[in-house]
């Protein structure tokens, strides 16, 4: 269950699938561009830092045990392109919670594909992995991020006011979260028959 071999996932305009060596041209687009880079706690600008990130993401397509990350190549459906990545990181086996992040090619921005993706992505997380919580981190200055989190319907939980220092510069951190019984799963991706709290609990264990 908890691999590639559930996936591809379909919305109406995108694919989502498991990474493979050929995607390194257009992860290449995105991942050196500064305005990629700035909110990311990660740095990957050349090609040899990018294949290193890919080679990695696609043997990432497991959950196995806490710690394990899900990596999922967006892609337009259309024409067949890469447009950019969500990744699921188990982080709690018994409390069954999982962290979710993102990152999109700006040149595809604006369209709501990264919203389209990231619902599917968290139905994903909560029909076929049986999470209780998904929870994301974005920088209080991100805020294409912060809508998207808020639009999909995650809770801002809580507001780090300058926790850090980044760059020479105060850090605000968001916190968004949601629960399993809070999500309304997509009407852009199939549905799954919903699963009882002890069978979530055997699940994540399993
Ligand atoms: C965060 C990020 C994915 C958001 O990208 P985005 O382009 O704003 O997201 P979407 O593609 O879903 O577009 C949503 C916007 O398009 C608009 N839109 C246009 N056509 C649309 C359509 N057909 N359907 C839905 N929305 C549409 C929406 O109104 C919305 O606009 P708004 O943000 O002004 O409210 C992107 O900025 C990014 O990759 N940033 C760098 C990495 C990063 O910050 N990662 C997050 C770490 S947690």
């Amino acid at each position: 269950m908890n691999s590639k071999r559930d996936l591809p996932i379909s919305t109406k305009r995108l694919t989502l699938r498991a990474f493979r060596k050929s995607d390194l041209d257009a992860m290449m687009a995105y991942h050196a561009l500064p305005d990629v880079q700035r909110y990311l706690d990660w740095k990957a600008r050349d090609r040899a830092e990018v294949q290193t990130a890919l080679d990695a993401m696609i043997k990432q397509n497991r959950l196995t045990r806490p710690g394990d990350t899900f990596h999922l190549a967006v892609v337009k459906t259309s024409d067949d392109s890469l447009i950019g990545q969500i990744s699921l990181r188990w982080t709690d086996a018994t409390a069954g919670q999982a962290e979710l992040r993102f990152i999109f090619n700006p040149a595809e921005r604006k369209q709501g594909f990264a919203t389209e993706a990231v619902k599917a992505a968290v139905d994903h997380g909560f029909e076929a992995f049986h999470f209780h919580r998904i929870f994301a981190r974005c920088s209080g200055k991100n805020e294409p991020s912060a809508r998207l989190l808020k639009g999909i319907g995650m809770r801002l939980e809580a507001h780090y006011r300058e926790h850090a220092l980044f760059q020479g510069e105060w850090d605000e951190e968001l916190h968004f979260a949601i629960l399993d019984r809070e999500w309304k799963p997509s009407e852009v991706v199939r549905e799954f028959p919903r699963k009882s709290g002890t069978q979530i609990a055997r699940h994540l264990v399993a």
